[in-house]
C-alpha cells in the first residue's frame, strides 16, 4: 500500500475541501475536546450551535470546572445524552487538580479522564497536539473498510483494534492533525453509508473496494 502518496492525497484533499467549523478556527485542546464530546453522538449542523453557546458560556477549563451543574445542563438542554456533560466537568476538574488546569499531552494520562475513550483521545491529541494517534470512530471505519476491502464486523471490538493497528501504520506523523480529520471528513462528505459518491473521492485509486465493485457492500455492521 503506498501510505506516502495516500497521505499526500488524503491531505491536499482535506486542506482545501474542509468545511469552516467553528472547532477548527483555532487548536484550543479544550475546545477540540468539547467539541469531539458533541459530535459523539450527535451530527455536526446540531452541535455548531451548542458548541457556540457552550463556548460563551465556558470558555475556559476553569469556567467548566467552577460551573453550577445545574447552568451545565441547561446549556446542554436538547443534546441529549447528558452524562456527556457531567462527565466532562468530571474531567476539567481532575484536569485542574491534577494537571494544573492544562490538557495532559499523554494518551495515558488524558485517556483516563472521565468519558474519555480511545476516539476522544486520537481526537484531541492529534488535532490539538499534533500527536500521531488514531481516532477511529464508525465514519472511519466505514472509510478504512473500504479502503482496505475489509469485510470483518465492525460491531466488534476486535475489528475497531485491528483497524487502529492499520491507521497506525499508514497515519502521517508530519500531519496527524489533518489526517485524522480527513478520514472523518470523507467519512461524511463522500464515502457515505450506501452508495458512496466514488467519481469525487480523492483517494479512489487507493481504495480495494472501488476496485472490487464492492464499497455498497462495506463495511460488514452485525448490529446498529
Ligand atoms: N466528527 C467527529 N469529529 C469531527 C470533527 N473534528 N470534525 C467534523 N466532524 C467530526
Amino acid at each position: 500500500f503506498p501510505i506516502q502518496a495516500f497521505q499526500t492525497a488524503l491531505i491536499d484533499w482535506f486542506q482545501s475541501e474542509k468545511r469552516d467549523l467553528p472547532w477548527r478556527k483555532n487548536r484550543d485542546p479544550y475546545k477540540v475536546w468539547v467539541s469531539e464530546i458533541m459530535l459523539q453522538q450527535t451530527k455536526v449542523d446540531t452541535v455548531i450551535p451548542y458548541f457556540h453557546r457552550f463556548i460563551d458560556k465556558f470558555p475556559t477549563i476553569e469556567a467548566l470546572a467552577n460551573a453550577d451543574e445545574q447552568d451545565l445542563l441547561k446549556v446542554w438542554e436538547g443534546l441529549g445524552y447528558y452524562s456527556r456533560a457531567r462527565n466532562l466537568q468530571t474531567a476539567v476538574r481532575e484536569v485542574q487538580a491534577s494537571y494544573g488546569g492544562k490538557v495532559p499531552m499523554s494518551k495515558e494520562e488524558f485517556g483516563k479522564l472521565k468519558g474519555v475513550g480511545p476516539y476522544t483521545t486520537g481526537a484531541v491529541l492529534s488535532i490539538a497536539y499534533g500527536i500521531p494517534e488514531p481516532a477511529v470512530d464508525g465514519n472511519v471505519m466505514r472509510v478504512l473498510s473500504r479502503i482496505f476491502c475489509l469485510s470483518d464486523d465492525i460491531a466488534k471490538v476486535k475489528t475497531r483494534t485491528f483497524i487502529e493497528g492499520i491507521t497506525r501504520e499508514i497515519i502521517s506523523e508530519e500531519d496527524p492533525s489533518s489526517f485524522n480529520q480527513g478520514l472523518m471528513e470523507l467519512g461524511a462528505m463522500i464515502c457515505k453509508p450506501g452508495t458512496p459518491a466514488c467519481l469525487l473521492c480523492p483517494v479512489r485509486e487507493f481504495c480495494q473496494a472501488y476496485a472490487e465493485g464492492k464499497q455498497s457492500d462495506l463495511p460488514i455492521k452485525s448490529k446498529a
